[in-house]
C-alpha cells in the first residue's frame, strides 16, 4: 500500500478536555485551561522541531459564548496573559502569529495585544501559529460569501470568477495550505464547527487524551498514524500510490 511519507505540512487542532482533566482532579475548570496552555507551549515546539509549516489551533468557538459568564471572562484574563508572556518567546523561535475568527466580539484590549502580536510577528517564517478565537466555520464561510459580495458590488469581481480557489483566499486561512491533519483529542468524535471549509480532505485522527496531557510523544503518534494514511483524493488505490511515488 502506498503510504504519505512526509511530515504533515499543515496540522489543526481541537483541543479539547481542559474542563474534564481539571474536574477529574477536584480542581475548578480553569486550572485545566492552564494546564491546557502549557500542553500548547509544548505542542508548539515540538511542531516546530518535527518541520511542521502551520498549526491552526481552536482555543475559543463561536458557540463557547454559551459558557458560564465566569469561565469565559477566566478565559479571556487567560488569553490576554498568554500574549503577554508567550510573543516573545514564540517571535524568538520565528513563529508567525496568527488569529483567525470574529475579533470584533473582544474587548478593545484584547484585540490591541492580538494585533500587536501579529504585526510583531508577521514576517517570521519558521512557522505559523493560527489561533482560532471566536471561530466558526459557519461563520467562516458566511464571511468569505459576504466579502464576495462585496466586491462584486464594487466591481471588482464577476459572479463567473468565483470558483473554489477564490472562495477559498476569502476564507480565514486564506488558502494557503487546506490542513492535512485535522486532530480532536478529548474523545468527542466530532467536528463542533471547526475548519469547515478548510478540512475536506484532511487525515482525521481522534484522540481519547485529555488535551493538557497530550504531549508530543501523542503529537508522534498522531503524525504516525497520518503517514500510514493513503490519501486517495478520489483517486484509486493504484493511482494513488503513483502520484505519491512521483511525490505529488
Ligand atoms: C476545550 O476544553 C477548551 C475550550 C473549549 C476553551 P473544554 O473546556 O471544552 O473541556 P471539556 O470538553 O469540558 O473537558
Ligand atoms: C470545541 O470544543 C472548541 C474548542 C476546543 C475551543 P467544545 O468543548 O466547545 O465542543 P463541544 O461543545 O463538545 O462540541
Ligand atoms: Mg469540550
Amino acid at each position: 500500500m502506498s503510504t504519505t511519507t512526509d511530515i504533515p505540512a499543515h496540522v489543526a487542532i481541537v483541543m479539547d478536555g481542559n474542563g474534564r482533566w481539571a474536574e477529574r482532579k477536584n480542581r475548578p475548570r480553569t486550572f485545566g485551561h492552564q494546564a491546557g496552555l502549557k500542553a500548547l507551549r509544548k505542542i508548539v515546539e515540538h511542531s516546530g522541531r518535527l518541520g511542521i509549516r502551520e498549526l491552526t489551533v481552536f482555543a475559543f468557538s463561536s458557540e463557547n459564548w454559551n459558557r458560564p459568564d465566569k469561565e469565559i471572562n477566566r478565559l479571556m484574563e487567560l488569553f490576554m496573559r498568554a500574549l503577554d508572556r508567550e510573543t516573545q518567546q514564540l517571535h524568538e523561535n520565528g513563529v508567525r502569529i496568527r488569529f483567525i475568527g470574529n475579533l470584533s466580539a473582544f474587548s478593545s484590549d484584547l484585540q490591541k495585544k492580538i494585533d500587536l502580536a501579529m504585526s510583531r510577528t508577521r514576517n517570521n517564517d519558521r512557522m505559523t501559529l493560527n489561533v482560532a478565537a471566536n471561530y466558526g466555520g459557519r461563520w467562516d464561510i458566511v464571511n468569505a460569501a459576504r466579502q464576495l459580495a462585496r466586491a462584486h458590488a464594487e466591481g471588482k469581481i464577476t459572479s463567473e470568477q468565483i470558483d473554489e480557489q477564490l472562495f477559498s483566499q476569502y476564507t480565514a486561512l486564506q488558502a494557503k495550505h487546506d490542513p492535512d491533519l485535522f486532530i480532536r483529542t478529548g474523545g468527542e468524535t466530532r467536528i463542533s464547527n471547526f475548519l469547515l471549509w478548510q478540512s475536506a480532505y484532511s487525515e482525521l485522527y481522534f484522540s481519547d487524551v485529555l488535551w493538557p496531557d497530550f504531549s508530543p510523544q501523542e503529537l508522534d503518534k498522531a503524525i504516525a498514524e497520518y503517514r500510514s494514511r493513503e490519501r486517495r483524493f478520489g483517486m484509486t488505490g493504484k493511482q494513488a500510490g503513483l502520484a505519491s511515488a512521483r511525490g505529488q
